[in-house]
């Protein structure tokens, strides 16, 4: 089943809680939460006591995309502030096959995001354990820039092998998403529509969420 994941990223933080009122009530699925540490990726968004801030004010499910270094630190922390599902980079970790287990093990749905340049070859051997993959179609580190078209062909890829092998993870899309490349997107086999600036910009976002959902 589809669904659409706004990335908080793109809200005004100076009313966060009214941003996440609004997509609550638009019929957002699930908020994307981009944690970036300065260090694995050019920019820093913002950390613990902001993400327990949202999972206070927000009654659906939480997605934490961290985009640092280090990603088994703070499992914890995530799993205390309620967080559904949490995701690192197979390009911070060197043992990603132990930080996916802790994740499960604290009884989140762990997923592994891949950078634009990182081949499908590089999470092979972890499909069956992870519950999600994340295909990033921009350079991590910011909103509201163009999609990485190539990105489509991995989505591809990873779900052919998901067939071919009966696995049953979700594949999840994050970066200029908008109604166009969504429909690109979900025909190769994506299922879970993370979208900021393209979103938080539309005057309509109900019907906004309903188009990129279908
Ligand atoms: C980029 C983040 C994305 C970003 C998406 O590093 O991972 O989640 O907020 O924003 P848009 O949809 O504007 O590309
Ligand atoms: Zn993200």
């Amino acid at each position: 089943m589809n669904k659409v994941l706004p990335s908080l990223l793109a809200s005004d933080f100076s009313k966060l809680g009214e941003e996440i009122k609004t997509m609550e009530e638009a019929g957002a699925d699930i908020f994307h939460l981009d944690i970036m540490d300065g260090q694995f990726v050019p920019n820093i968004s913002y950390g613990l006591p902001v993400t327990e801030a949202i999972s206070k004010a927000s009654s659906i499910p939480l997605d934490v995309h961290l985009m640092t270094l280090n990603p088994d630190q703070f499992i914890d922390e995530f799993k205390d502030m309620g967080v559904a599902m949490l995701s690192f980079h197979i390009e911070a970790s060197d043992h990603p096959h132990r930080v996916v287990q802790l994740i499960k093990s604290k009884g989140m749905k762990a997923g592994i995001a891949l950078n634009p340049h990182t081949p499908v070859s590089a999470v092979q051997h972890l499909l069956g354990d992870v519950d999600f993959i994340l295909i990033m179609t921009v350079n991590p580190g910011f909103g509201g820039q163009s999609f990485i078209e190539e990105g489509l062909v991995k989505i591809g890829e990873l779900n052919t092998i998901r067939t071919e092998k009966g696995l049953s993870f979700d594949i999840e899309v994050d970066g200029g998403i908008n109604d166009e490349t969504a429909s690109l997107c979900k025909a190769e086999g994506a299922n879970l529509l993370v979208s900021g600036s393209f979103l938080f910009k539309a005057e309509d976002k109900k019907a906004t969420i309903e188009e990129l959902r279908k």
